[in-house]
């Protein structure tokens, strides 16, 4: 994972630079289709016209224009002496023209609650119309303002090696990070430090990871009988598996991804913790080309990522209100194999980092009316707070 300030990190600029170009991309980012529709509507033509530099510029100072209310001629002349030189006087005319019009531009109009959402939540209006279905309007704007909250970061502490506690300390001590300690084996830090470039990252002693999305598996392994085999399905790069790994070392691990550059992450991952490397093949889940029977499988599986909206808000511009439905059938053909690879007795975790129903409680009830011989144990949704991983899970025992 590429943490946001490692985006200029080797970039020659200095450390206010980088940071302020680390706050607009992001900003940019959240508003993407908000920033565009006001160019349009202030040029009166659609943004695929202009050259794609133009199109960069355009964004960039538009977001810089309207949020910031910053003086369309003063950029233009900073792009002017430090960026394009005087040989793009053509774009910079152009440019200048469009963010005088920007900086005129009053609001888009507001008539119903996904307009609200897209000029002040910063939400696509079909995400907007989807999330009001699902949850009703009031819980809806609740989560689009959590995601629209600044991120913190949380990092699980390799208890092999360091207790949280001793991790938090050297956080606090020789980095002068903020953080706190929360549900264990996490420590919360109060905003995303780049904390891939400190010795203890190198060493091993944590992993860069949400701590909603462990909530499955510390719960799975509380109930592995001693010495289980566990496959992991989807398993790259290997956060889920590496958990595992961590809390219940007597697990025979199997992990399995459709991407062997995926799977490389997993053993590099698994090597940075100085974990024992699990058993690997890259295969499709779907399809797979062993046979077997597993005290739990594990399905994390490929979904439309709805709740990673907070920590990565460009997401929700670059997808579409149909990708669910792609991810949906994917999901059903992976469990329907994967109900086959559980011993009886044995568990199937599944979950994603969605908030649609589809993906989550209907795709439960869906495997439970087809696949006969499961019971539900536990299930749990959890919201996006604070831009956290918005994640489900649903742990079943096979008869
Ligand atoms: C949500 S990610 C898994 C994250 C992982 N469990 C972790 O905790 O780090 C989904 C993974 O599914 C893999 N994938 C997608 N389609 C697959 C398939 N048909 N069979 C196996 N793996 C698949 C992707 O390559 C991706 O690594």
């Amino acid at each position: 994972m590429l943490a946001r300030e490692q985006i200029f990190e080797n970039h020659p600029a200095p450390q206010k630079a980088r940071e302020i170009a680390t706050v607009i991309t992001n900003e940019v980012g959240r508003k993407w289709g908000v920033i565009n529709e006001i160019i349009e509507l202030s040029q009166n033509e659609p943004l695929s016209k202009s050259s794609m530099l133009l199109r960069a510029s355009l964004r960039v100072c538009a977001y810089l224009v309207y949020f910031e209310r910053k003086n369309p001629y003063h950029l233009v002349n900073l792009i002017r002496n430090f960026i394009l030189g005087k040989t793009r006087e053509g774009l910079l005319k152009r440019l200048f023209f469009v963010l005088r019009k920007i900086e005129k531009f009053k609001g888009g109009s507001v008539k119903s609650f996904e307009d609200y959402a897209f000029w002040y939540q910063f939400f696509p209006r079909w995400a907007a119309r989807k999330m009001v279905e699902e949850f009703g309007q009031e819980e809806a704007l609740r989560l689009m303002e959590e995601m629209n909250k600044l991120p913190f970061m949380t990092v699980r502490a390799n208890t092999k090696r360091i207790t949280p506690e001793k991790l938090l300390f050297t956080f606090k001590e020789k980095y002068r990070f903020d953080g706190e300690l929360v549900d264990y084996p996490f420590v919360k830090l109060a905003k995303v430090y780049p904390v891939m470039r400190t010795d203890e990252y190198e060493e091993g002693l944590f992993s860069i990871q949400d701590k909603n999305t462990a909530v499955g598996v510390l719960e799975l392994v509380k109930l592995l009988p001693e010495s289980s085999c566990v496959l992991d399905a989807c398993a790259a790069p290997g956060r889920k598996s590496s958990l595992i790994a961590q809390e219940r070392p007597d697990v025979e691990l199997f992990c399995v991804d459709i991407s062997r550059s995926r799977l490389d992450k997993l053993v590099r991952e698994f090597e940075r913790l100085k974990f024992e490397r699990p058993l690997l093949v890259a295969a499709d889940a779907s399809l797979l080309p062993f046979k077997g029977g597993f005290d739990a499988v594990v399905a994390d599986l490929p979904c439309s990522g709805s709740g990673t909206w907070g920590k990565h808000p460009e997401r929700k511009w670059f997808t579409s209100s149909e990708r669910y439905k792609e991810c949906v059938l994917v999901q059903k053909k992976i469990l329907g194999e994967l109900s086959g690879f559980v011993k009886p007795s044995g568990y199937l975790l599944y979950s994603t980092c969605s908030i649609w129903r589809e993906e989550n409680e209907e795709m439960v009830d869906w495997f439970l009316g087809r696949y006969l011989g499961f019971k539900l144990l536990k299930m749990e949704r959890i919201p996006p707070e604070n831009a956290s991983t918005g994640f489900f899970y649903a742990i079943l025992q096979k008869l």
